[in-house]
């Protein structure tokens, strides 16, 4: 099975929204090798920042303002972010020091960024354009279903 089919497999039939982006980011973690982050921040449309949400990795900042680092700029421009070297990113925020590479994919629905699902590695460069393509497809038929 591709990597599509398996995680709409997985959220299919379920709507409680916290229980899916749980599940996802599970099943991203233990399919995707060299992460040692990954999980979602949700937009948090009274305090008007991001949110960490459900993860697998070492505990995370909770929360994130638009302006502030990979995931806020990602917010920000609602666009994908591959970043090759986190340190040589103005601003990225180092929740683990082990994380060298970064790629930040927006959860979007009639327009709207609703939530990031950050992947973090610890190798360099770990994230290729074709990750990025890819996973941003995907993200993009998750989003559909689960909001
Ligand atoms: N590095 C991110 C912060 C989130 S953690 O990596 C889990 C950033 O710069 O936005």
């Amino acid at each position: 099975m591709t990597l599509e089919k398996e995680l709409l497999t997985l959220i299919d039939g379920e709507k409680n929204l916290i229980a899916n982006l749980a599940n996802l980011s599970a099943w991203l973690y233990h399919a995707l090798p060299d992460l040692n982050w990954c999980g979602f921040y949700c937009w948090n449309e009274e305090d008007q920042e991001l949110v960490l949400g459900p993860f697998q990795g070492l505990p995370a900042c909770i929360r994130i303002k638009p302006e502030r680092g990979v995931c806020g700029a990602s917010y920000t421009q609602a666009r994908t972010l591959r970043v090759d070297d986190v340190e040589a990113f103005p601003g990225h925020i180092a929740c683990d020091s082990a994380s060298k590479s970064e790629l930040v994919i927006p959860l979007i629905k009639n327009n709207k960024v609703l939530a990031l699902l950050d992947l973090d590695s610890p190798q360099l460069s770990r994230f290729t354009l074709e990750d990025e393509k890819e996973l941003t497809k995907i993200m993009c038929k998750i989003s559909e279903k689960i909001f």
